[in-house]
C-alpha cells in the first residue's frame, strides 16, 4: 500500500500522509486539510472512523477480541498481575521491579489520607444521591484541597499528583458506600494491600473485626484489572479532553466518572442488574425481552451487549463469566440472575438480529453478578468500574500531557439560520 492518501474535491486532487501503529493500523493525517483545502473539514458523529491521539498504552483489536495493556495480553495480566502491579504498568509503561512496586506502594500509603473537611461535603448529601454523582463531586473538591497545579516538565510533580489520587481515590470510594449505609467514615491500613485496604474501608463494621476473604481479594483485584484501560473510550477521551485545556489531573478525572456514569457507558454495569432482575421478576421470560430488545418502536434494549470497537466476543466477558461461575461457587451463593443472563446470551448468540449486528456480550454483562455476590450494592457497581478505570485515566491524562497535545477543540458545519434581522418583542 502506498503511504498516501488522495482525495479529491471538484478539480483538485490533494494527497494526505497515511499514519501506521505498531499493529498495522492505518490512519490518514488529515492536519493540513483545512489549511490546503481552502476550510473544508471532516464530521463525523460519534468519532466512529476518527483517532483522537497516537497512543502507546492500549491496544485493541475487536474484530479478532483482542485487548492489551502496554503489549501484555489482558488473559495474561488478568490471571498472572494483581491490580498495583497493572496501574503501573499502565502509567509508567513498564511491569515494575518488586522495589519499584514496593516504593510505588508506600507513596500512595503516603497519600491515603483525605482531609478531614471533606466529611462535611458528603454529610451535605442526601443519603439517596447516586454514588456516581457523589464520587464526581468529592474528586472536584479534592482540587480546593490540593489547589497546586501539576508540572508536567517536572516528574516528580507528575509523580505526586498520580500517587495522590491513587491514594485518595479509594477512601472517596469506601466513603460513598459507607454514607449511603450510615457506617462511620474508615481510612484503612498501612498494614493491608491496595485492594485488601478496598475492601476493609467499604465493608469493616464498627465493632467488629473484617475477615478478608482471599476469594474476594482475588475478585476484585481480577475486576479491577479487566476495567484498567480500555483506550479511546468515552470517558477516556473526556478525561483527555479536558486534561489538553491543562485543567488539574483531579478535575479532568472527575469530568470522567460523569462521563463514565452513563448507562451507555459505565453505567451499563448497573442497568444489566437491573434489567437481568426485571426479567426475572417477570417470570424469567427471556424470550420477551429478546423480541423487545429487536423491536425498533421500543426503546428497551438488551443492556450488556453490544460494543463500539468489539465486533467479536469481548475478551473481558469471557473471563468474567468463567470468574463468575468460580466467585459464586467458591462463596457458595446462587444467584438466580445468573441462570436468566446465560439463558440470554445463549439466545442472543443464536439470534440473527445479533448476529447480524455483531452484538456480543461485553464486560458489564456479568460483572454486576459478581459484585453482588462480593455483597456491593447495585449503584455502587459504575463507582466500581470508576476505581478500576483510575489508572487507564492517569496513564492517559499524563501521555497526553507529556506529548504535549494541543488543546482539543472540534468543528462542526453549522446548519442554523443564515443572518437575520432582529425582530422587536411587539412584533413577533
Ligand atoms: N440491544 C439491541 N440492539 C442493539 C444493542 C443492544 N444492546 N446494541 C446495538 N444494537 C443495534 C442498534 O439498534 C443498531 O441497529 P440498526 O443497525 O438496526 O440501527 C446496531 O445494533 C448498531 O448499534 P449502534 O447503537 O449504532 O452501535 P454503537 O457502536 O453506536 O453503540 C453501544 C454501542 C452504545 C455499546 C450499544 O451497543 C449499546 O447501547 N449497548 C447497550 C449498553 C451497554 O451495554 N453499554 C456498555 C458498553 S461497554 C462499556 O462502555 C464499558
Amino acid at each position: 500500500m502506498s503511504d498516501i492518501a488522495k482525495l479529491q474535491i471538484g478539480e483538485k486532487t490533494y494527497e494526505f500522509p497515511l499514519v501506521k501503529g505498531t499493529e498495522n493500523e492505518t490512519a490518514i493525517d488529515i492536519k493540513a486539510l483545512r489549511g490546503a483545502t481552502d476550510g473544508v473539514i471532516t464530521i463525523d458523529p460519534g468519532y466512529k472512523n476518527t483517532g483522537s491521539c497516537q497512543s502507546a498504552i492500549t491496544f485493541l483489536d475487536g474484530e479478532q477480541g483482542i485487548l492489551r495493556y502496554r503489549g501484555y495480553s489482558i488473559e495474561e495480566l488478568a490471571e498472572k498481575a494483581d491490580f498495583l502491579e497493572v496501574a503501573y504498568l499502565l502509567i509508567f509503561g513498564e511491569l515494575p521491579t518488586k522495589e519499584q512496586l514496593d516504593k510505588f506502594y508506600a507513596d500512595i500509603l503516603d497519600e491515603a489520607i483525605v482531609d478531614d473537611d471533606i466529611k462535611k461535603i458528603i454529610d451535605a448529601f442526601p443519603k439517596n444521591a447516586h454514588p456516581m454523582g457523589v464520587l464526581s463531586s468529592l474528586t472536584s473538591a479534592l482540587t480546593a484541597f490540593n489547589p497546586s497545579s501539576v508540572n508536567v516538565d517536572s516528574e516528580e510533580d507528575m509523580y505526586k499528583a498520580i500517587v495522590k489520587i491513587m491514594g485518595k481515590f479509594p477512601v472517596l470510594v469506601a466513603w460513598t458506600l459507607r454514607k449511603k449505609q450510615g457506617l462511620p467514615l474508615h481510612y484503612g491500613s498501612r498494614k493491608l494491600g491496595y485492594v485488601e485496604n478496598i475492601l476493609t474501608m467499604m465493608f469493616q463494621k464498627p465493632n467488629d473485626e473484617y475477615d478478608l476473604n482471599p476469594i474476594m481479594i482475588n475478585a476484585l483485584d481480577k475486576l479491577l484489572i479487566l476495567h484498567a484501560d480500555h483506550e479511546q473510550n468515552c470517558s477516556t477521551s473526556t478525561v483527555r479532553i479536558v486534561g489538553s485545556s491543562h485543567a488539574g489531573l483531579f478535575a479532568s478525572l472527575s469530568a470522567g466518572i460523569s462521563a463514565l456514569w452513563g448507562p451507555l457507558h459505565g453505567g451499563a454495569n448497573q442497568a444489566v442488574l437491573e434489567m437481568l432482575e426485571a426479567i426475572k421478576e417477570d417470570g424469567g421470560d427471556t424470550k420477551k425481552y429478546m423480541g423487545k430488545a429487536k423491536d425498533k418502536e421500543d426503546p428497551f434494549r438488551l443492556m450488556g451487549f453490544g460494543h463500539r470497537v468489539y465486533k467479536n466476543f469481548d475478551p473481558r466477558a469471557k473471563i468474567i463469566k468463567k470468574a463468575a461461575d468460580e466467585v459464586l461457587g467458591d462463596l457458595g451463593v446462587e444467584d438466580p440472575i445468573l441462570d436468566v443472563a446465560k439463558g440470554l446470551e445463549r439466545e442472543a448468540l443464536e439470534d440473527q438480529y445479533f448476529v447480524d449486528r455483531k452484538l456480543y456480550p461485553n464486560v458489564d454483562f456479568y460483572s454486576g453478578i459478581i459484585y453482588r455476590a462480593m455483597g456491593i450494592p447495585v449503584e455502587m457497581f459504575t463507582v466500581m468500574f470508576a476505581l478500576g478505570r483510575l489508572p487507564g485515566w492517569i496513564a492517559q491524562w499524563r501521555e497526553m500531557r507529556l506529548r504535549k497535545e494541543p488543546i482539543g477543540r472540534p468543528r462542526q458545519v453549522y446548519v442554523g439560520e443564515n443572518l437575520r434581522e432582529f425582530v422587536e418583542i411587539d412584533k413577533r
